[in-house]
């Protein structure tokens, strides 16, 4: 799980890799390296830490130039994160030279072979192994850098975005794809290599998506020519247009991509139901899910698969579903459901939800369900990413780009399309009350008002982020609707500011974490209106009654819980069954808040990555 970029072209092939592997360093952090070709030869850079670790370096030690080069940047999978790790890696000979995301599953018996045949290698890396692999082709078969990638990857097992230059043919760059993502920018006489369009965006709106298994060969002044791995046949590329732009992707103004990706909740949830909630003519239209009404309705379950936060929205659909649709509902982790032969039929709806679509736990799941036989249905952030190519139809989020690596806006937009589903089948299956239905509706409609009156009390939320930051552990009750909220408020705060904290539901703390609570511990308990409001009162006071301090999510106006708690981050008046989508603002904010003042790296936390490419 890296991220990797290219270029060839009249540019100057420098300031735009670096650039690129800025943006790209969402996708992994802990190394980074270049190589340019000047014209005689490849100047190396490659250090362990970040992308501006790599800028001074080469700022101190090298003068880069030349139009053609590539750049990595890492997420350690073999090989400890330090200079000789990173990528690029250089063949034998010094020719050759490659990038890599993903992992060779086979490199330790491709290198007993290589190393029987003279070849030194310097790192501990899966990818030095397939750079020489490469070269060997080239020398054993004479046969030019394509055929030779071609001939290599079909020996390799693992999942691969490889991108490689020749220093003896320096107008073409070979690049494939298995299981990590790889886009190619087509410019003027230039063409752009990267993970994602990001670092390409302000030179050209034109990309081709390599889909699995296929490679292609970029070379000045001619088409790109897309192959298949396998059998070495030619593919007519798509080139699509892109819709993002630069603004999208910078910061615009906050300090931290996270704050302002929390800032954008009110926005891109009006996106997200832009066109979709139409609340005058009384109904949802989802273009993905119009044609398979009847696959949900008649379905004897919907299974939900994903990870981290997608899999909290995931928990929280389940209580929509089963409420208001009467569909049984299973939520799974996705890395769990694969390994554990379970039992799908072709009665099944399958519903895998992932913000980069690339997630290889729960694209795994994905094919798994087909092969069994069930309808697979996808919600994605990243258009055209390899989870909503692969589920046979679905809904996209249409959140904009998240680069911070904790998810936020994610979150709440997977809810609002989940929601819209639940509200959906509901109608259809006449489980819902129209009045209900339409009160739901438009509800949903105001969830960015109340998402933005939320956001109001960032400034009292930072105070009370100032009173806890030293604290150690922190416990995050909610129940029903808000108990995977609470999940996702202690993941937050785990994720960014590294201090521990648990999710639990409320009524299960005396079942073991009440242990936990004396004067030293906050626990975090969303206790909006609600039908389990009593319920939540009464946990709060068997908290307080252990001298227990509580920072309570309460609904604006709330006196009863006002008067328990020490703390309140008020949230405006919501219906029980969309509150997820408000309390979980203060929760955010509160992590972002404690994290940035213990000086954490709150965009690229330690050890995680945006998209996990990886098992
Ligand atoms: C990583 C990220 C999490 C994210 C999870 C699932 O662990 O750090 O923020 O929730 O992957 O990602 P997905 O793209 O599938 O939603």
């Amino acid at each position: 799980m890296c991220g990797i970029v290219g270029y060839i072209g009249k540019k100057e092939a420098y300031p735009i890799i670096l650039n690129g592997l800025k943006r790209l360093e969402y996708r992994g952090y802990d190394s980074a390296g270049i190589a340019i070709y000047d014209g005689s030869n490849i100047q190396l850079c490659k250090t362990k830490g970040k992308v501006a670790d790599l800028e001074e370096k080469i700022k101190k030690e090298i003068t880069i130039k030349g139009n053609l080069g590539i750049g990595h940047t890492r997420w350690a999978t073999h090989g400890v994160p330090n200079d000789i790790n990173s990528h690029p890696h250089l063949s034998n000979s010094g020719n050759l030279v490659i990038i890599h995301n993903g992992i060779i599953e086979n490199y330790t018996s491709l290198k007993e072979e290589l190393l029987k045949r003279g070849y030194t290698f310097h790192s501990e890396t899966d990818t030095e192994v397939l750079v020489n692999l490469i070269e060997d082709i080239i020398k054993k078969e004479k046969v030019k850098l394509g055929k030779a990638v071609q001939i290599a990857l079909n020996q390799v097992v693992g999942a691969y975005a490889i991108a490689i230059f020749d220093k003896n043919k320096p107008d073409e760059i070979v690049v494939a794809k298995l299981g990590s993502p790889l886009a190619i920018g087509i410019g003027e006489d230039e063409f752009f290599v990267a993970s994602d369009a990001s670092p390409f965006i302000e030179f050209t709106n034109n990309a081709i998506y390599l889909k699995d298994e296929e490679m292609a060969i970029i070379r000045i002044g001619r088409d790109v020519e897309v192959r298949k791995i396998k059998d070495d046949s030619l593919v007519a590329p798509y080139i699509e247009e892109l819709k993002i732009n630069l603004e999208q992707i910078e910061k615009g103004g906050y300090e931290h991509f996270m704050l302002k990706e929390i800032f954008e909740q009110p926005t891109v949830i009006k996106d997200t139901y832009r066109g979709r909630l139409l609340v005058n003519k009384g109904i949802i239209k989802l273009g993905g899910l119009e044609d398979y009404i009847e696959k949900f309705i008649n379905a004897d379950r919907i299974i939900i698969v994903a990870c981290g936060t997608s899999w909290h929205a995931g928990l929280v659909a389940e209580y929509i579903f089963e409420d208001w649709a009467r569909i049984p509902v299973e939520v799974e982790y996705a890395s769990e459901f694969r390994y554990r032969n379970p039992i799908i039929t072709e009665k099944d709806v399958v519903i895998a939800i992932s913000q980069s679509g690339e997630t290889a736990d729960t694209l795994a799941a994905v094919k798994l369900a087909k092969e069994k036989g069930a309808f697979v249905y996808g919600i994605c952030n990243v258009v055209g990413s390899s989870i909503s190519r692969e589920t046979h139809s679905g809904t996209y989020t249409h959140a904009g780009p998240e680069i911070g690596v904790a998810s936020t806006k994610s979150f709440t937009t997977q809810i609002t399309v989940l929601t819209m589903i639940a509200l959906k089948l509901a109608k259809i299956k006449g489980t819902i009350s129209h009045r209900d239905f339409m009160l739901h509706l438009r509800e949903l409609e105001l969830i960015p008002s109340k998402v933005k009156e939320a956001l109001e009390s960032n400034g009292k939320i930072q105070e009370i982020a100032e009173i806890f930051k030293d604290v150690k552990n922190f416990l995050y009750l909610g129940r029903g609707h808000n108990f995977p909220v609470a999940l996702e408020g202690a993941l937050k705060l785990k994720e960014i500011s590294y201090i521990h904290a648990e999710g639990y539901p409320a009524a299960e703390m005396k079942h073991g974490p009440i242990a936990l609570i004396d004067e030293q511990m906050p626990v975090v308990v969303i206790a909006v209106n609600s039908n389990h409001y009593d319920k939540v009162v009464s946990n709060i006071q068997e908290i307080k009654s252990r001298q227990g301090i509580i920072i309570a999510v309460v609904t604006e106006g709330d006196t009863i819980v006002k008067e328990m708690a020490d703390y309140i981050m008020e949230v405006p008046k919501t219906p029980e069954t969309l509150t997820p989508l408000v309390t979980t603002i203060p929760l955010q904010l509160l992590s972002y808040h404690i994290a940035v003042l213990l000086n954490r790296n709150v965009d690229q936390p330690r050890n995680l990555a945006k998209s996990v490419t990886v098992e």
